[in-house]
């Protein structure tokens, strides 16, 4: 199972990557999460200790690894490197594992203007495009509201692309803007999350206007997941009411992807 979490800022896309991971890894599956954002935040959402993150450099800031693997000097641009660097040692090197969870912090390719093909973009979507072909793990993808790591070719393995939005016409019109993208990508399944739900009444009017984007479950407003982010502990560990509704969500995503297979 490879799932993408994609949304707007702070619409609560680390706090569901963070809960599923550890609901799967809970559930006796081999979980690799992965962090795509660059504001990285998905290790307190998993529960890792922030001292067991201070050593952890985001894999594009590597610079002797991305010049050893793509055969390029540290910091060229535009001159010739592999195109096909081995990464299948680098997830199980890399990652800090907790609970179950192997969590792969991939940081992100500052940009010199669109089309820039640099080493580090070129490491980050080969492995990107390993986990999604050759691991078997569940894969969890805490994304930032772009997908552009994700290559065409690469999106297609996604199994499930997971929409975040809040109540709010705003969510819907970004929701929309994420399956158009996703889909000129190529990927085929998208779902929607209700998070903040204060008013249960707000999902059927919020399923009203999602125009055929099917809605998987929502999460409730609680004050003590945004408490558990202050503190840096994740509210899969501190909320159990949050835990049945992330349980709830993953069987009706199972339920779906059953249909569709
Ligand atoms: N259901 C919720 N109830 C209360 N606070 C939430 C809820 N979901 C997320 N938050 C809080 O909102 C903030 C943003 O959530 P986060 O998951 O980091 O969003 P994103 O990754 O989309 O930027 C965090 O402080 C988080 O604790
Ligand atoms: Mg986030």
């Amino acid at each position: 199972m490879k799932l993408a979490v994609t949304g707007k800022g702070g619409v609560g896309k680390t706090t569901l990557a963070g809960g599923l991971a550890r609901l799967y890894a809970d559930k006796g599956f081999r979980v690799l999460a992965v962090d795509a954002d660059p504001d990285a935040n998905l290790a307190s959402s998993l529960g890792i200790p922030s001292e067991r993150m201070e050593t952890v450099v985001p894999i594009a800031d590597m610079k002797d690894l991305v010049a050893e693997r793509t055969d390029s000097k540290p910091g060229t641009f535009g001159t010739l490197f592999k195109m096909n660097p081995r990464v299948d040692d680098l997830p199980d090197e890399l990652s800090v594992e907790h609970r179950g969870v192997k969590l792969l912090v991939l940081g992100t390719v500052k940009k010199g203007g669109s089309g820039c093909v640099c080493p580090e973009s070129v490491l980050l979507k080969s492995l990107l495009s390993h986990m999604l072909f050759a691991r078997d793990e569940v894969l969890v993808l805490d994304m930032e509201a772009g997908i552009e790591h994700l290559g065409r070719g690469t999106a297609r393995s996604v199994d499930a692309m997971l929409i975040v939005i809040e109540p709010g016409q705003r969510s819907v019109q970004t929701a929309q803007s994420i399956r158009r993208l996703a889909s000129d990508l190529g990927i085929e399944r998208f779902y929607v999350v209700l998070n903040k739900l204060v008013e249960p009444s707000d999902r059927e009017l919020m399923e009203a206007v999602l125009d055929g984007l099917p809605l998987l479950g929502t999460i409730s407003y609680r004050p003590e997941l945004r408490r558990a982010d202050l503190q840096g502990v994740s509210p899969y560990d501190t909320v159990p009411a949050f835990v049945e509704e992330l349980e709830a969500i993953r069987e009706e995503l199972e339920r779906r992807l059953g249909e569709t297979a």
